[in-house]
């Protein structure tokens, strides 16, 4: 049965062919990057002991590994995301897992709420930074020096340089930001997002950070898109809602998974 067997031997049982060497986490409006996947074998999290079990319409739970552009990939479609249950080390078991299967970048992917007026709903950015305003971390309870995590450039500066150049090849407009994480799942308001602004904040959204954090910790490189799929609250006519962020995901979608899988296919 395979919940007795750990994930890692699972995947390799089930996908001997592919040693990944990337990985990538999808969300939301990021998901057409799987048609962009060559001879894919998907795994549902269900299989895969330690994998969340999705609970957010819009996020589909499956591993799928496979190549892109001649690189061995290994995909996570669907994410555990904070604001679920409060716990912020949902997606730890996936990260070992995947370094253990010989991934060393990972390749973070997001929808988020622009609160910049040049950066509408449809565009793309570069993580350059993050701030994290949860002030919560996966790393609590943790022993020992490694703790102690440099985020000094946690965001890969290198594939960074890589992503705007891919995006420049291609003719598409790719911006560069600080992401805000903030807990959820409720919208921000209004006066919070002016103080944002104030902050230094380019973007904010629901997820990433932890995962940064713990991709840090384990050693891996890190690098991070994320999809504008609204102004911020308050910075627009438009009302907020989960619908919207998944319609507008969706008519970007195309162009977000395109540069995707171009970038892959560079590393
Ligand atoms: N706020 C937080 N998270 C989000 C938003 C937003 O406006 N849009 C997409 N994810």
């Amino acid at each position: 049965m395979t919940t007795t067997k750990t994930a890692v031997q699972w995947v390799q049982e089930r996908a001997p062919q592919y040693r990944p060497r990337v990985a990538v986490v999808l969300g939301s409006g990021w998901g057409g990057l799987t048609t962009h996947i060559e001879q894919p074998v998907r795994i549902p999290y269900a299989e895969l002991e330690g994998f969340p079990k999705a609970t957010v319409p819009g996020h589909q739970g499956e591993l799928w590994l496979g190549r892109i552009g001649g690189v061995d990939v290994a995909v996570m479609s669907g994410r555990k995301h904070a604001y679920e249950t409060g716990d912020v080390t949902g997606m730890r078991v996936p990260l070992e897992t995947l370094r253990e299967l010989g991934c060393r970048i990972v390749v973070q992917t997001n929808a988020a709420g622009s609160v910049r007026a040049d950066m509408p709903p449809g565009s793309l950015m570069v993580l350059s930074d993050h701030i994290n305003l949860t002030q919560r971390s996966p790393l609590i309870g943790e022993g020992g020096a490694e703790r102690f995590v440099n985020l000094s450039d946690a965001y890969d500066p290198d594939l960074r340089a890589l992503a705007k150049e891919t995006a420049a090849q291609l003719g598409v407009p790719l911006h560069e930001g600080v992401y805000v994480w903030l807990m959820g799942p409720q919208f921000e308001t209004p006066a919070e997002i002016r103080m944002f602004q104030k902050l230094g904040a380019d973007a904010v959204g629901m997820s990433t950070v932890p995962e940064t954090i713990l991709s840090r910790y384990l050693g891996l490189r890190v690098v991070a898109l994320s999809l504008m799929t609204n102004m911020a609250a308050g910075l627009s006519a438009e009302s907020l809602s989960h619908a919207h962020t998944l319609a507008q995901a969706k008519a970007s979608g195309d162009t977000a998974s395109t540069l995707l899988a171009r970038f892959i296919a560079r590393l």
